[in-house]
């Protein structure tokens, strides 16, 4: 096991109402900016119990933070948050307003401009935030990261701030997700627990059997969750899953990957394609350019998660891997490049940029600009 160092500050406040206490989380007198995405919260009432709870307080609210939050978007937050003197945020939606919502925190406390932060990946100053969730899917609840877009260059990079405070995840407001926003939610999660789990063999019992019970409990409620999405057991289930999946919890003194989500991403950038229809298409293919690499943890997946126990060494490892593409399938997802109408032309461009940045992926940073259009290539 490596050494580590951990620490989650974040409060988790979790169940059928919870919402009704945010105004204690949340200090006398600041001055709160409510950030909100395109409009959900509006019809499934979420914004009602929002508004209710912080009767009294100073609010401004602030609307649009975009799937896929941009940059564009952003610097109006951060220039109304300055004008107001905001002095605590309070993100309600999905992932991409509780990213957004990082950069703000910290783009509030920054001078110039704030892709400069996101350019630097990392900025530990930031004004205080919390959380209502309403998607389950990117552990953005309880974790310093976020994901920040360019459309003007067709970018999108991570950039990490400070944890929220507080978050409150109540499995009720789940229950209007659209079907796909589902899927690509339990995908995420599943990939997420992928990128910390599959790497290699042995480095901590305790970790792997952690993974292994968020895959396999996310492997047993998908198809029950497609048959009812709202009961609140399986909701308030998968809505665990996926913050325990990227808390730092199954992630301690064990060697990450995350090549899959840096492929990912270059195809949100380009296409629009959503988060997690990027990962089930990038993730088989990874673990077939790599399965030479990962065969001894691909085995153990393999066996742990799927029940396969006889074969050859090679037949067990493809059988693991077709096995999770037929999972994604199940989910209703694209898992090729080419269902969604995408060719070699991204694959080049994808290589190129990869060539330009110099990048070097995956748990031994072996993932170079030519590994990544070999995965890709996998995947068409
Ligand atoms: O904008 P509104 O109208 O609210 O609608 C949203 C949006 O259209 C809708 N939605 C959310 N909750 C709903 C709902 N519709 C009905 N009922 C509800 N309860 O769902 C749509 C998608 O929302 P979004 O926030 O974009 O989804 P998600 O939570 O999957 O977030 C994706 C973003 O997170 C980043 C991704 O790259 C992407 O930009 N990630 C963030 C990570 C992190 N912070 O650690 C890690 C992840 O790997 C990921 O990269
Ligand atoms: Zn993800």
């Amino acid at each position: 096991m490596n050494n580590f160092s951990f620490q989650n500050p974040t409060r988790l406040i979790f169940g059928d109402g919870m919402i009704a206490s945010l105004s204690k989380e949340i200090p006398a007198g600041k001055k709160i900016m409510v950030t909100f995405g395109g409009g959900s919260v509006k019809k499934n009432g979420v914004y009602d119990q929002v508004i209710k709870a912080l009767e009294g307080r100073i609010v401004t609210e602030f609307w649009g933070i975009e799937a896929n939050p941009t940059i564009e978007t952003l610097r109006k937050a951060i220039a109304l948050g300055k004008e107001k003197q905001i002095d605590f945020l309070l993100a309600v939606g999905g992932g991409s307003v509780l990213d957004g919502t990082k950069l703000i925190s910290s783009g509030l406390l920054y001078d110039g401009d704030a892709w400069d932060l996101v350019k630097k990946g990392y900025y530990p100053e930031s004004v205080p935030m919390g959380t209502v969730l309403t998607l389950p899917a990117t552990g953005s609840e309880m974790n310093s990261g976020a994901v920040i877009s360019r459309i003007e260059t067709h970018e999108k990079y991570p950039f990490y701030s400070n944890y929220p405070v507080f978050s409150i995840l109540d499995p009720k407001v789940t229950f209007t997700l659209p079907d796909f926003q589902i899927a690509c939610g339990i995908a995420d999660t599943f990939v997420h627990v992928m990128e910390q789990y599959m790497t290699s063999p042995g480095q901590s019992r305790l970790m792997d059997r952690w993974a292994e019970s968020i895959l396999a409990s996310l492997i047993e409620i998908a198809p029950k969750i497609k048959e009812n999405k709202t009961n609140y057991d399986l909701m308030a289930d998968f809505m665990l899953c996926a913050t325990m999946a990227l808390n730092g919890f199954i992630s301690m003194g064990v060697n990450n990957d995350w090549a899959t989500h840096m492929i990912g991403h270059e195809l949100t950038a380009l296409h629009g394609l959503t988060h997690g229809a990027t990962l089930v298409i990038v993730l088989p293919g990874t673990l077939r350019v790599l399965a030479a690499k990962k065969q001894g943890k691909l085995l153990q997946y393999g066996e742990r998660i799927w029940g396969i126990t006889s074969g050859t060494t090679e037949e067990r490892v493809a059988l693991a891997i077709k096995k999770t593409e037929d999972f994604f399938r199940s989910l209703g997802l694209h898992t090729r490049l080419s269902e969604e109408n995408i060719g070699d032309a991204t694959i080049d461009e994808i290589t190129r940029r990869f060539t330009e940045r110099n990048v070097a992926f995956g748990e031994d940073r072996d993932v170079t600009a030519q590994v990544a259009r070999e995965i890709l290539i996998s995947c068409k």
